[in-house]
């Protein structure tokens, strides 16, 4: 070798081992660098509150976060180069990596809800899943983030809920409003009907008109007083029934009924009763009462069809000291001491479509059924501020009980009224008759002549008043109408009163509780008559008033 290349050689040699050192320096320098950033990223990574990860095209993971680990009871390293198999539920895991092929083949974020089981519980997440590229515009995986959206979907579930409930109540108010209209309204014509009929009948009696005649007046009657049983329901489902509320004892309602029960009911049903016998008293109207006791024995009978069967009628004391689960009607009910009314049938129960809408007005799952029978007994319980309890399933029977609040006072005994045979009465005087509906004018005019009354028939309260001023002492007795469109029955009501305190007043109506129940004293509302009243309720109302102030 020359000589003179030897000191370069050596120089070169030198600056060789330099740059190793050198190269060795930056490579450790680097290598710590890029630890540093890692450890960033992880720490970036695992103080997120919600699930994080990064997969690559396979589905296998490179990075998850502590939130991820933590929710799937795996430590980080562990899960690392494993895929969703390894992890999840087989079904979630498959839906999670079919997400993930998604993302990988269109290149598009996704956002998705999707359940995780996290430590035993099912619970629902957002995730947000993109793709991720290389510098060369390659997807080369994925990353997502899921976050926690099981409370607020519950809240949102139960906002739903509310929503639909409140949708429900006020479509039941509305139809409660029409049902209550309607029934007003057809009252008052139904005066008209039961009215003509029944003096045609006398009429045709009287003249020794033929049978047809007779049978088919008799059969528009029949059909009046059953259309007058409807609108009867539709005013107790409105709760715009005549209230005259005092305490009862249901056991002694029920056994009052007996016989008419049995008549009402198919022949193959037994009915046995279970009625307690110190039952605390409830406060209620007695004729709902009936009404509500009536309609659920008809629909138990209904129930059995053909066969043979068995309806119990059971009367007893609930101490409600939880919120009932199978409660219906009014959305809550106050916890404490109820007396209950049950009527309990082995016939064919009720599917969960019909047991979600028995109570809705019209509802009716019979060939010739209306609807109206729970719409009423619902109704009425909700006026008199009870609850009812169901307990059905389909081919096993059903049992609703009704819970009424006890009343403080004891129960006054249901007696019942001797039936006045009231064609033989007959009387004499004149009777202010005032009512703003001319056709109930005509009729009513006709019933009254019929008993023997001299007739004065007007047409608004301000008319009455002024006739009574001038013939206050002559008037034997007054029939009320409560609406009126210019002054109502209770205005009037005060008016006569004043000028003469006892006369006899017998008070209307189409309906309803909170016109006869707030604006009346009570001892005017035992004079009440319900429209469409039957030709021998008027007269025996009346016979009842004048009895009563003659005495
Ligand atoms: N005891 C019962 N067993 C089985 N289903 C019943 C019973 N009571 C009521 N239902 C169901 O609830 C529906 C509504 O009852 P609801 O008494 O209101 O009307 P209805 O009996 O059909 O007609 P309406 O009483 O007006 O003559 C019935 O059609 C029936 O499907
Ligand atoms: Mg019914």
């Amino acid at each position: 070798m020359a000589d003179g290349l030897e000191p370069e050689l050596v120089e070169l040699r030198r600056r060789v081992v330099e740059l190793e050192r050198q190269l060795e320096r930056l490579g450790g320098e680097a290598e710590e660098q890029v630890r540093g950033a890692r450890a960033q990223g992880q720490a970036l990574l695992d103080n997120i509150p919600h699930m994080a990860w990064m997969k690559n095209t396979e589905g296998v993971f490179l990075a998850v976060n502590e939130a991820f680990a933590r929710a799937c009871g795996h430590d980080k390293a562990r899960i690392l180069g494993k895929t969703d198999r390894d992890i999840w539920p087989s079904e979630h895991a498959e839906r999670y990596m079919a997400d993930d092929r998604r993302v990988v083949a269109t290149r598009e974020k996704v956002l998705v809800e999707e359940p995780i089981v996290e430590g035993g519980t099912l619970k629902w997440f957002e995730t947000f899943k993109t793709p991720i590229n290389d510098s060369r515009g390659t997807v080369i995986g994925t990353v997502g983030l899921a976050r926690d959206i099981t409370e607020s979907k519950r809240h949102e579930e139960q906002r739903r809920q509310l929503e639909r409930r409140m949708q429900q109540t006020q479509k039941l108010e509305s139809l409660g409003v029409l049902a209550g209209g309607i029934a007003h309204d057809f009252n008052n014509l139904l005066v008209g009907v039961l009215a003509n009929a029944e003096l045609g009948l006398t009429a045709a009696r009287q003249t020794h008109a033929s049978r047809v005649i007779f049978d088919r007046l008799n059969d528009v009657r029949k059909a009046a007083l059953h259309a007058a049983e409807l609108t009867n329901q539709m005013l107790a489902y409105a709760g715009r029934a005549h209230f005259d509320v005092r305490p009862l004892s249901l056991s002694e309602v029920i056994r009052e009924m007996g016989h008419l029960l049995d008549a009402s009911i198919s022949k193959k049903a037994r009915v046995e009763y279970e009625l307690a016998p110190e039952l605390p008293a409830v406060q209620a109207d007695i004729a709902q009462m009936r009404q509500v006791v009536m309609n659920l024995i008809i629909n138990a009978s209904e129930a059995l069809g053909d066969r043979v069967g068995t309806i119990v009628v059971r009367t007893g004391i609930q101490d409600v000291t939880d919120e009932l689960e199978d409660l219906y009607g009014p959305s809550a009910l106050a916890l404490g001491r109820y007396v209950f009314l049950e009527v309990t049938d082995d016939g064919s129960g009720m599917s969960d479509e019909t047991r979600t809408r028995l109570f809705e007005p019209f509802f009716t799952t019979k060939f010739t059924g209306r609807g109206l029978g729970l719409s009423a007994v619902q109704g009425i319980v909700r006026g008199h501020g009870g609850g009812i309890v169901l307990r059905t399933a389909l081919g096993q029977g059903t049992s609703i009980r009704v819970l009424m609040p006890p009343s403080v006072a004891a129960a006054t005994s249901v007696v019942r009224r001797a039936p006045v045979v009231a064609s033989e009465w007959s009387a004499t005087g004149l009777v202010l008759l005032v009512d703003d509906d001319a056709h109930v004018r005509t009729v009513t005019e006709l019933l009254l002549r019929d008993i023997g009354f001299e007739v004065l028939a007007l047409a608004t309260g301000r008319d009455a008043i002024r006739e009574f001023r001038e013939r206050a002492e002559q008037v034997r007795a007054v029939v009320l109408d409560v609406t009126m469109p210019d002054l109502g029955g209770d205005q009037v009501l005060r008016e006569l009163r004043l000028r003469r305190a006892d006369v006899p007043v017998l008070l209307c109506s189409g309906y309803s509780q909170e016109e006869m129940g707030d604006r009346f004293a009570a001892s005017d509302l035992a004079s009440f008559l319900q429209k469409p009243y039957a030709f021998d309720t008027l007269r025996s109302r009346l016979r009842e008033l004048l009895e009563r102030t003659d005495r």
